[in-house]
């Protein structure tokens, strides 16, 4: 017989909780971006809870093939980027949080699609919890950058200089990791974290070859922040 404390049977899934408060953001009839990862799984989950019970009507963007696969499991309706020309709502996680609202993601490699719906909502929700709210990005992430394969290198000894020490993502089998848009990423660490994210925002972008990096600036709106004794902590910019 398993035995549990009063306070483990109360506990919550901090990612839960931040996933399902988020999915209350959504209103019938909206256009939503769904983002790719392990917290945004709950809202999937609450989004389809929500459709049966209340009837919510919605069409929605996946930002990854994951995501795609798992919002078709629930029934929740999907469209083309070309068929929509605004994003009411994007709901997506994230691996770092600044109290700037500026972000780095792409711990899942959905990063290119992930910014690209961004960048085409009204609003972005980021769904996380608390630990991953830092001072400074980039100290406990590293910065994931989308490459097209043939500029792989050209691209590392522009994040050298700029200061990173770099690994070529790998994926199963020792080969490595191929992304939704068949490139690849290298992961970029700082030692001291990222001082000046805008500026290696625009030195990596003058790289040909660098297709996206997994620095968000200027796109999240609200941040929802899901703690394991039920209660979200929500940040607004
Ligand atoms: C996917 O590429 C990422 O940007 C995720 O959104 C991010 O890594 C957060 O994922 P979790 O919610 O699983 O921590």
């Amino acid at each position: 017989m398993s035995t549990q404390s009063p306070n483990e049977s109360t506990l919550q899934n901090p990612k839960e909780v931040a996933g399902r408060a988020a999915a209350q953001l959504v209103k019938s009839g909206m256009t939503v971006g769904l983002g790719t990862g392990s917290t945004v799984y709950f809202t999937l989950v609450a989004l389809a809870e929500r459709m049966r019970d209340e009837g919510l009507e919605l069409r929605c963007i996946p930002t990854s093939v994951d995501t795609e696969v798992k919002a078709r499991e629930m029934g929740i309706p999907l469209v083309g980027l070309h068929e929509v020309d605004r994003i009411d709502l994007t709901i997506d996680g994230a691996d770092e949080a600044d109290h700037g609202f500026r972000l780095t993601k792409g711990g899942g490699g959905a990063l290119l699609r992930e910014k690209v719906v961004a960048f085409m909502s009204a609003r972005m929700a980021v769904v996380m919890t608390p630990n991953k709210l830092v001072e400074r990005l980039g100290k406990t992430f590293a910065l994931p950058v989308e490459v097209v394969p043939f500029a792989a290198s050209l691209v590392e000894r522009r994040l050298i200089e700029l200061g990173a020490e770099v690994q070529l993502r790998m994926g199963a089998s020792d080969e490595a990791y191929v992304t939704d848009n068949s490139n690849h990423i290298l992961d970029a660490t700082f030692a001291q974290g990222i001082e000046d994210p805008i500026a290696i925002e625009k030195a990596l972008a003058e790289v040909p070859g660098m297709v996206e990096s997994g620095l968000f600036i200027g796109l999240a709106t609200e941040i929802y922040m899901g703690k394991p004794d039920g209660t979200c902590e929500i940040l607004t910019r």
